[in-house]
Formats: structure tokens, sequence, C-alpha cells
């Protein structure tokens, strides 16, 4: 679907019995799941009654909207601190690209912010380089947290044929990279140029090597910098339709080198897609420091 066939569509809260029984569509169609791993109903009821965001995207009017897209997230409590953990955001393929998915967050964020929330968390798949782009480059997200196989091995869901290791990320609601980096996105410019000219200077600790293969560099010579990346295909949705080996290549070398970084005190700072060129992988910056380091810098 492009803009310009496209009605305006409306962000805003999901209230009625009638919006909440939508999200399973949604759900099923998104990442093709199971009925029994989609949220049940009752459980959607309690928690938005209880104060839980739910924000959704609705393609028409009156008694014919129709939910295309939706953010849910819930309280969760860390660092001493109550914030919201951001259990699933989706937009339908046919509405994706148009913003939807950026306004959502958007709408989330101001809803904690009305809360006194100053944190929200979430967890991505970081061999997605679609939602490394989305989470890092247009909401400014940091992270130094990477969970093994966080929903188990598998589950019911397409997206989640290669385990389930996840990327926990902080997104600093009232920060000034966060107000800084959706203010560049709003007014339509690349987030962070600079950041493309960094990683072509660094030797990678998973580099993708010419034929397609993730290739490991020398681990104590990479961490004795202070700054190193990791490298992902451009699609690994494509590399698990094609070569499901090969994408379990990606996954455990990857795995190793986020786990290696964290732990040698690394916070993960950007991504940029297309490191190499349009098709090529997408690349991680990761820095030595604290998250609180991070967020001071612009
Ligand atoms: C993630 C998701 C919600 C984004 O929705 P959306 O409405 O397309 O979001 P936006 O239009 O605001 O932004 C998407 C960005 O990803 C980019 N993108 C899309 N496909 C991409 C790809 N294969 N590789 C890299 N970037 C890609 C878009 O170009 C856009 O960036 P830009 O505006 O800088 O060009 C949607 O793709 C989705 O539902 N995915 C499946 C569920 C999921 O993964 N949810 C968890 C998200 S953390």
């Amino acid at each position: 679907m492009t803009s310009r066939s496209l009605p305006p569509i409306k962000i805003r809260d999901l209230k009625s019995i009638e919006d909440l029984s939508q999200l399973k569509s949604v759900e099923k169609e998104v990442w093709g799941m199971a009925d029994e791993d989609t949220l049940p109903l009752t459980l959607a009821i309690a928690c938005e009654a209880a104060g839980n965001i739910f924000v959704g995207a609705f393609h028409g009017e009156g008694g014919k909207e129709k939910l295309v897209g939706f953010a849910f997230g819930f309280l969760g409590r860390e660092h001493g601190s109550t914030t919201v953990h951001s259990h699933m955001l989706a937009v339908l393929d046919d509405y994706r690209h148009l913003d939807l998915g950026s306004r959502l967050k958007q709408a989330q964020r101001e809803r904690a912010i009305g809360m006194g929330i100053h944190e929200m968390t979430w967890t991505f798949d970081p061999l997605q380089s679609r939602n490394a782009h989305f989470n890092f480059s247009k909401l400014g997200v940091v992270s130094d947290n990477y969970k093994i196989d966080f929903y188990g091995p598998e589950t019911s869901s397409m997206l989640h044929r290669n385990g389930t290791d996840r990327l926990w990320v902080r997104w600093l609601l009232n920060s000034r990279r966060v107000r800084d980096r959706l203010q560049r996105c709003a007014a339509g410019k690349d987030p962070r140029v600079e950041t493309l000219d960094a990683l072509r200077l660094l030797a990678p600790l998973v580099r993708f090597d010419p034929s397609g293969r993730p290739a490991r560099a020398e681990l104590a010579e990479s961490l004795a910098r202070q700054r190193v990346s990791i490298e992902i295909p451009g699609d690994i949705l494509e590399v698990e339709r094609n070569d499901m080996g090969l994408a379990r290549e990606w996954r455990e070398a990857t795995r190793w080198a986020f786990c290696e970084a964290v732990r040698a005190g690394f916070v993960v700072a950007e991504f940029c897609r297309g490191v190499r060129g349009q098709q090529g992988p997408g690349a991680y910056l990761l820095q030595r420091g604290t998250i609180s380091d991070l967020i001071l810098e612009v």
C-alpha cells in the first residue's frame, strides 16, 4: 500500500473489548503465532483496566475501524524504578514503512511520561536488521544486556525459528539522546551519518565475509580497543529461507560476539544498515563504558 492510496490512520488507545479483541488477528498475521502464544483476551482486558498501555493504529472510521498496528507495554521494575516494558509492537505488512511503528512508539512514550515514567524497555532479535535500524537509529535505544533464548529455543512464531536470543534495550525517555533522535527523524534527517564513518574504520568482531558467512576476529585483540563492531546480514529472514544452517551460524557467531563484548564492559550504542552499500550487511557499534556515559552524548 502506498501513502497516496492510504486514508488517514488514527493513533489512539485501545479501550473497549471490541478494540482489544482485534489484537489476536494482528498478532497472528505479523508473527504467525498459534493461538496458545497470543495474548489471551481476558488478560488484555485486565491489563488495560489496571492502567497498562495499549495504543493502536486504526484504519477507517466509526464502527468500521480496523486495527492495523499496536504497541502493548506493561509496568515493570528495574534499577529501583518503575518502567514500562513494551512487550509487543506490530504493524501489518501492508501498512509498513509509513512511519506507523514510530508513531506508535511516540504515543507509547507520551503515555509513559504522562504516568511519570522515564524508562521503557523491550527486547528484539539482534539479527533483524530492520528492527535494529528502527530501535537504535530512529528511537535511540541503548543496551548492555544480551539474553540467550529469551523465550526458549523456539515458539510457534515464524520469526522465532532460529532461537529467541534477544537484546534487552533501554529507551531513556527524557534523555537528550532520545529527544535529539526523535527530532532528527521528524525532520527527515539521517540519524547518525558520523556512525557510518566510524564503522567503516573499525575491524569487526564478526564480519560478513565475501561468501556471506560470519567470520570471527581474534577476541583479545578486538576487545582491547575502545570500540568494536558486529556485522549482521541485511536480511536474516531471507538467509533462513535459503539456508537454515547458515542462519544458525550467524546466531552462534553474533551470540558469541555480543556476550563477550558485554562481559568485557562494552555497551551497544548504534546500528547502521548497509555499511558496504544498500544490499550489504549492517553493523552494530559497541563502545567501552556505561549506559550513563552514552546517554550524555548526543
Ligand atoms: C518493526 C515494525 C513495527 C516497524 O513498523 P513500520 O510501521 O514499518 O515502522 P516505521 O515505518 O516507523 O519504520 C521502519 C523503518 O525500518 C526500515 N526497514 C524496513 N525494512 C527494513 C529492512 N529489511 N532492513 C532495514 N531497515 C528496514 C524502514 O525503511 C524504516 O526506516 P526509515 O524510516 O529510516 O526508512 C514492523 O516492521 C513489524 O511489525 N515487524 C514485525 C514485528 C516486530 O518485529 N516487532 C518488534 C519490533 S522491535
